[in-house]
């Protein structure tokens, strides 16, 4: 792949502009403001007295977000931090709550399109996959060091695998003769052992996307990181405040879908959308990543204190 900063287009833009309608004055906290497409329009809503906070882990994506906001109207805070500590950068911002909360799951085409980065089964790299490239682990200390067993789990429960414990194995086996460290490596071994040529066409899905998938989202513990943000955003919306999410595959939607139900139930929640909103044909065809995107809106009820 060879996008780069300018490739990426925010997805469902309109529809999380609609769905959760920023307006002048409001503060709006962006938890992933990737390469700042949805932060700018949001910003262009917001005026003079607004207040819009972007977060990502990613410094180099914090930057192009940074280039994208120049000139906006409202404050524009960027902070590099993981979403699962809103509480913690929010008080540090001196911010008690924000009318609009928006998470745009899953990587940016930046990420994707860098070869060095490591996520992409398209193009040889290092074996990394750290959005954070502070964290310990890369994706080769995975799947070097982890038993066969786990590695199964892992290629499993991460991304519904079914061949999760033949591609384990092979991987067991191909690192007692040298360690994986290349993405081409690691889609070798996964083709080889679904018995598939990875360049043929045949098959609509490459064969070692789930593989990717998986350790991607093990690397950067995604499905951990989203459960903590979903569970302190109600104590961070203000009343009538709009919670956004995007997600790209069933097991981060399924978090939102139990987590805004959950919310509802307890009454802390309306939810705004009875089922995920999707990309329309045209953004479909003009925009690949669409095609995958779920989108749910959730309104903070106006009564409830979460204790
Ligand atoms: C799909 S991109 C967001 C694109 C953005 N909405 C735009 O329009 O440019 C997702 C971004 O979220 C960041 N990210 C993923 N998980 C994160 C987390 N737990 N905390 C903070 N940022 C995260 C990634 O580094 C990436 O830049």
């Amino acid at each position: 792949m060879s996008e780069g900063p300018a490739a990426h287009t925010p997805v469902l833009l309109r529809e999380v502009c609609e769905l959760t309608t920023p307006s002048p004055g409001e503060t709006v906290l962006d938890a992933t403001v990737g390469l700042g497409g949805h932060a700018r329009a949001i910003a262009d809503r917001l005026g003079p007295t607004g207040l819009l906070v972007g977060l990502d882990v990613d410094a180099s994506n914090l930057a192009t977000a940074e280039r994208t906001l120049e000139g906006v109207e409202p404050r524009v805070v960027l902070t590099r931090a993981n979403f699962r500590d809103l509480d913690v950068v929010l008080a540090e911002a001196g911010i008690d709550g924000v009318d609009v909360l928006l998470v745009d799951l899953g990587i940016s085409s930046a990420q994707l399109g860098d070869p060095g980065r490591g996520f992409s089964f398209q193009s040889d790299g290092p074996l990394d996959m750290r959005m954070d490239d502070r964290l310990g682990d890369k994706a080769s200390d995975l799947i070097n060091r982890l038993g066969e067993r786990d590695l199964a789990d892992l290629i499993y429960y991460n991304a519904n695998e079914r061949a999760s414990r033949r591609i384990a194995k092979a991987i067991c086996r191909a690192r007692r003769d040298q360690r994986i460290t290349t993405t081409s490596r690691l889609v070798a071994i996964v083709a080889q052992a679904l018995g598939v040529d990875p360049k043929s066409r045949r098959s609509k899905i490459h064969p070692a996307t789930r593989t990717f998938q998986a350790l991607r989202i093990a690397v950067n513990d995604e499905l951990g990181a989203l459960a903590e943000l979903l569970e302190k955003a109600p104590r961070y919306l203000n009343p009538g405040g709009r919670l956004a999410a995007i997600s790209f595959h069933s097991l981060e939607d399924r978090l939102v879908k139990r987590s805004f139900r959950q919310g509802r139930t307890d009454g802390l929640y309306e939810i705004r959308t009875k089922k995920p909103v999707l990309a329309g044909e045209d953004e479909r065809r003009s925009n690949p990543r669409s095609r995958s995107a779920k989108l749910r809106v959730a309104v903070r009820t106006e009564q409830c204190m979460v204790t």
